[in-house]
Formats: structure tokens, C-alpha cells, sequence
């Protein structure tokens, strides 16, 4: 077996990536804690074994400032300035103090508020269908539904939600990509910058004219004496503003197509449009828009067998030490 028969760099294929299952069965059946030489990761696919990673491995998996300096990279600082404020970095205490104030802006009365305001964006973006022959569906719907939901979400203008999309998708690109392209790193950059002078500016009017959103809410909340940063505030509407949006569009595209695969489950779900509920969750499952994830796994940690220091040491050819866990599965 060469070191690229299982090697996750394979994805960097539309090919595979449009069909990446066959990837993941050899993975689970022949290697199911997998050094991945070209990611310089273990590629985790046993649904034990990514619970395990999961629930016991650090998520503090951005570089910092200072490691992007030591390799030579500070130029990527700004990204990482952002990157360490965001929840999506934290475990324990520092994660709980993020999550507990963002939680108020998702009050079980604010979202459902937000589900009927949802389901009327919706209809009115098929309403405009009607008078259409053909639809583009991921420009049309996927793309502005969640961008609009995102926007009145925040807080911010609804028309800036183009632009919201804008900085999402360059965004996503990195956070959910294992293959850092150095040619797309001035976009990023201009776009943290760009995405921060807007949450800057919002936070601004916002102090002067409140308005209700999640911006507002991570500006007030206040738990135990505890308030967010302005920089907090700015980490997590950037985070909370890509999570949703490309998640989202990217969850009805597939769904859509999966659903057009398998017309008798089509044919079901129209007939009986109750079913739609564990329909979304089955397409979640089966097709699924977020297929990867990373933790850094403690330095001696033995995993399906497989000890994280020794391969990951003879890979760089050193004694081991700290490795990054891709725990990704479909079970
Ligand atoms: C189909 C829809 C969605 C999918 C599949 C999805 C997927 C995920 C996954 C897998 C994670 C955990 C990543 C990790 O820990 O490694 C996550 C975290 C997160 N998502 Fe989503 N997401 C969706 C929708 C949304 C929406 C609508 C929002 C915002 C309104 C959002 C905001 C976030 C945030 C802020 C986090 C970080 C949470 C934390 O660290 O505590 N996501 N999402």
C-alpha cells in the first residue's frame, strides 16, 4: 500500500470528493487510526475512537500568534488574532464563559421568534419562482437564505447580506479546508481585516442606537460579574456569521441533491411533508455539509492501538510529541 492509498489529500480530487465514501470504508477497514503523512495528522474514522477524540482532546487547535511567528509565518497573525477569540478554539472554563454569554442571544423565545421569520424569508424567496422555468438553486435559495437569516441573526442591515456571503465563503474556506493555499491567504487576510472593521462599525452604531441581535447580546451579557471584550465580540459574530452560512447552503444542496437521487424518498417526503423533521436530520447524517473536524491530542495517547508519539515522530524525525487528530466519521 503506498502512503497516498488512504491519505485524505485524495479529497484535493473532485472525483473523490464527490464521492468520498469508498476513501473513508478503506480507512475503517484497513487503517482506522491512519497517519497521514501529507496532512501531518492521524485520520480518526471509528465512530468509538471519534467520540473518544472528541470528548477527550483539546480543541485549542489554533496557532497562536507567536507559533505563526516562530514558523516564519507572521504574516497569517491577523487571522490568528481572530482565530484564538473565537468558542469554536476553546475547551473548559474559557469555552464555557464564551458559550454561556452567547447562549443568551439563542433564548428558546428568540428562536421562535426567528423560526417563523425563517420560514417566511423562505417562502418569500420561493415565491419568486413561480414565474420562472428554471431556478438556480444554490444562488437562488441556498446561498441568500441563510446569508438574510444571518444578517437579521446579528443584528446588522439585511442588505449587507451579499457581502456577509462574501466574507463567509472566503472565510469557510480556510476554517474548513486541511490544505493551507498560501495563494488564497491575502483574501483571508483582507478579509478578517475588511470583517472586522464592519463588526467595529456595527458595535459602534450599536452602543448608540441598540438593536436587537446577537451582537447586541454578546455586548450586554453579563454572567457572573463577566462581560465580553469588544475583540470577543467581534471573534464570535465572525465565527457565529460563517457557521451558519455555509453550513446552512451547503446542507440543502446536498440534501436537494440526495433527495433527487432517491426519488421514491422524494416522492415519500411529498406525500407526507410531516416527514420533513428526521428527513433533515437523515440528510445531515447521510450527506453530510460538515465532514471534518480537528483536535490536538495530548502528547502520550495510545488510540486504536496506535501510539500518537511514535509515528507522528518518525514522520518528522524527531521524538514525537504534540499530533492533530482529524476525527471525522459516517457511521
Ligand atoms: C447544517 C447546519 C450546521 C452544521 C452541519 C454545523 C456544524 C457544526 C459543527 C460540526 C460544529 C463543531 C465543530 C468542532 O467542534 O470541531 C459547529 C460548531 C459551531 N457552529 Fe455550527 N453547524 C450548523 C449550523 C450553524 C448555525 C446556523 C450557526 C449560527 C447561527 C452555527 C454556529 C456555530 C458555532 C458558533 C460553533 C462553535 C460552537 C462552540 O465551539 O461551542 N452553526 N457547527
Amino acid at each position: 500500500m503506498s502512503a497516498t492509498d488512504l491519505s485524505l489529500c485524495q479529497l484535493l480530487d473532485p472525483k473523490v470528493l464527490a464521492n468520498p465514501y469508498p476513501l473513508y470504508q478503506r480507512l475503517r477497514e484497513q487503517d482506522p487510526v491512519h497517519w497521514d503523512p501529507f496532512l501531518h495528522a492521524w485520520v480518526v474514522t471509528r465512530y468509538p475512537d471519534v467520540i473518544t477524540v472528541l470528548h477527550k482532546y483539546t480543541a485549542d487547535r489554533t496557532p497562536t500568534p507567536e507559533q505563526l511567528s516562530a514558523m516564519g509565518c507572521s504574516s497569517l497573525n491577523p487571522i490568528a488574532q481572530v482565530m484564538v477569540k473565537q468558542m469554536l478554539f476553546m475547551d473548559g472554563a474559557a469555552h464555557t464563559r464564551l458559550r454561556t454569554l452567547a447562549a443568551a442571544a439563542f433564548s428558546t423565545r428568540r428562536v421562535e421568534a426567528m423560526r417563523a421569520h425563517i420560514q417566511e424569508i423562505a417562502h418569500r424567496l420561493i415565491d419568486g419562482f413561480a414565474s420562472k422555468e428554471r431556478v438556480e438553486l444554490i444562488s437562488e435559495f441556498a446561498e441568500p437564505l441563510p446569508a438574510i437569516v444571518t444578517a437579521e441573526l446579528l443584528g446588522v442591515p439585511v442588505a449587507d447580506y451579499p457581502q456577509l456571503k462574501d466574507w463567509s465563503a472566503t472565510f469557510a474556506e480556510m476554517l474548513g479546508n486541511f490544505q493551507h493555499n498560501p495563494d488564497r491567504a491575502p483574501r483571508v487576510l483582507q478579509a478578517v481585516e475588511e470583517m472586522t472593521l464592519y463588526f467595529r462599525a456595527a458595535i459602534r452604531e450599536l452602543k448608540k442606537t441598540p438593536r436587537e441581535g446577537l451582537i447586541q447580546s454578546l455586548l450586554t451579557a453579563e454572567v457572573n460579574g463577566e462581560r465580553l471584550t469588544e475583540e470577543e465580540v467581534i471573534a464570535n459574530s465572525i465565527v457565529t456569521m460563517v457557521g451558519g452560512q455555509e453550513t446552512t447552503t451547503n446542507l440543502i444542496g446536498n440534501g436537494m441533491l440526495t433527495l433527487l437521487r432517491h426519488p421514491e424518498s422524494l416522492a415519500e417526503l411529498r406525500d407526507n411533508p410531516a416527514l420533513i423533521q428526521p428527513a433533515v436530520e437523515e440528510l445531515l447524517r447521510f450527506e453530510s455539509p460538515s465532514q471534518h473536524t480537528a483536535r490536538l491530542a495530548p502528547a502520550d495517547v495510545v488510540l486504536g492501538g496506535q501510539t500518537n508519539q511514535e509515528e507522528a515522530g518518525r514522520d518528522r524525525g524527531d521524538g514525537g510529541g504534540q499530533s492533530r487528530s482529524g476525527a471525522f466519521s459516517r457511521s
